[in-house]
């Protein structure tokens, strides 16, 4: 193997790297709803890559528009200098948001995004003279991204065991009750009692110290947990009764994903700050934003002295000109092609009632939907290994690419997705289950 064309150098993320280097699976090429691997087989995108590609691969117009933006303006400081393209996008992003969110801070990733937002909380309750209001509750199960304030909310034991001391954070507990709820269509109806343990938590804390309140409102890396019927509401209520600001973490449920904008417009609850990524170039170029109150802007701003930096935080591509040019094209072929709620129309109930007919086969233990999520959780084996990996990989041999975790096998397709490809996903699953099982 020569040094260019090896596999040694690059360190995989969040993959078994000798595993993979041992028999790789290479995609080179991509196109609509496919890809294609270097042995130049065709395979169906049922996760729209990591959650990201929701109008669909090989998007000329995205191309285009950073093509023609690297002519015009490849880069210049965001820091005391700003760009045309960087101020038009935040005005046009934020005519998609839920109202009252109406501040943007640009980062390059769901994980800066995050990392923004609980900075954002912190300096918040600082800025209104709440000293003492520094702890932050996460969610057992919950994936925030990889940085340090993400795991340290994050509830994935993985990602967070083996990296020291973390934030002054705990947790509520997750709300996937397979028992009660398994094969729900749509958000399950038992549950909403688990967000009462907010209030326990704040108890035991004490209002005084608790910034905020960050969830995914549907959990996705932990496992794809719909929240059962009332529950981000009830959250709403009792984070307003004690002043603690709530944050939803939309980097996987905005954008179309839910068969609206953003899960807050989806389920009706306003969060305080929430952040995005993924989609919103589409996966085309790397781009997260935390999208913000306005009373949280001008609060931070106010409390800063005339003339000074208000908020010490910032990166060097924050608005990258490029990137925006790749996002105002994506909000472009989302408004053309009415992307964003393709979820909740016929497509939606397309893809709920086609991943409900596996209910019947061996093995599956829970199917759970919404929009264009779907999971479909698979029994613990004897020798207690989990099966997903295994599943992953015998539909990758068959043409379709999903996501394992554990025993659940994640999916999330292009938001462009038409039923002939949902009957080949279903089709395909349901071949595995019958070849284990
Ligand atoms: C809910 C959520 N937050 C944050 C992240 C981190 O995003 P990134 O991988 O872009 O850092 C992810 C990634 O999957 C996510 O699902």
């Amino acid at each position: 193997m020569s040094k260019t064309s090896g596999y040694d150098a690059f360190w995989m993320p969040f993959t078994a790297n000798r595993d993979f280097k041992a028999n790789p699976r290479i995609i080179n090429r991509a196109e609509g709803m496919y890809l294609y691997s270097d042995d130049k087989r065709q395979l169906l995108d049922a996760t729209a890559g990591l959650w990201c590609v929701n109008a669909g691969h090989g998007r000329k117009e995205i191309g285009e528009a950073m093509s023609r933006q690297v002519a015009e303006l490849d880069y210049t400081s965001p820091f005391n200098f700003g760009h045309d393209i960087g101020f038009e996008f935040a005005e046009r992003l934020v005519q998609f948001t839920p109202k009252g969110l109406d501040k943007v801070f640009f980062t390059n990733s769901g994980s800066e995004a995050v990392e923004t937002a609980l900075k954002i909380a912190l300096a918040y309750q600082q800025a209104r003279g709440k000293k003492g209001k520094f702890k932050l509750i996460g969610r057992e199960l919950g994936y925030h991204g990889v940085n340090f304030g993400g795991i340290s909310v994050g509830g994935l034991t993985t990602n967070r065991k083996g990296f020291g001391p973390l934030l002054p954070v705990d947790h509520l507990d997750h709300t996937l009750d397979v028992t009660n709820n398994a094969f729900s269509k749509g958000l399950p109806e038992n549950g909403v009692e688990k967000a009462e343990q907010l209030e326990r938590l704040i108890k035991f804390h004490g209002s005084d110290s608790i910034a905020a309140v960050i969830v995914e409102p549907v959990a996705g890396a932990g496992g794809v947990i719909m929240p059962p019927k009332g529950y981000l509401r009830r959250l709403r209520d009792i984070c307003d009764q004690h002043d603690i600001l709530l944050i939803f973490d939309e980097v996987i449920t905005g954008w179309g994903r839910l068969g609206a904008n953003f899960a807050a417009e989806a389920f009706d609850v306003l969060p305080d700050l929430m952040t995005s990524a993924k989609g919103i170039t589409s996966g085309v170029v790397p781009l997260g934003a935390v999208f913000a109150k306005d009373e949280i802007y001008n609060t931070i701003n106010d409390a800063a002295a005339d003339g000074s930096v208000e908020f010490f935080h910032g990166y060097t591509c924050s608005g990258h000109p490029v990137a925006c040019a790749a996002g105002l094209a994506t909000l472009d072929i989302y408004e053309k092609e009415g992307l964003l709620t393709r979820g909740s129309g016929d497509i939606g109930t397309y893809w709920q009632e086609a991943l409900h007919s596996l209910k019947e086969l061996p093995g599956i233990v829970d199917i759970r939907n919404y929009g264009l999520i779907g999971a479909v959780q698979f029994a613990q084996q004897d020798n207690g290994k989990p099966i997903g990996f295994d599943i992953l990989k015998k539909c990758y041999a068959k043409g379709v690419m999903v996501r394992s975790m554990e025993n659940t096998i994640a999916l999330s397709p292009p938001l462009i997705i038409e039923k002939q490809h949902i009957d080949q996903i279903v089709s395909t699953l349901s071949e595995v289950a019958r070849d284990i099982w």
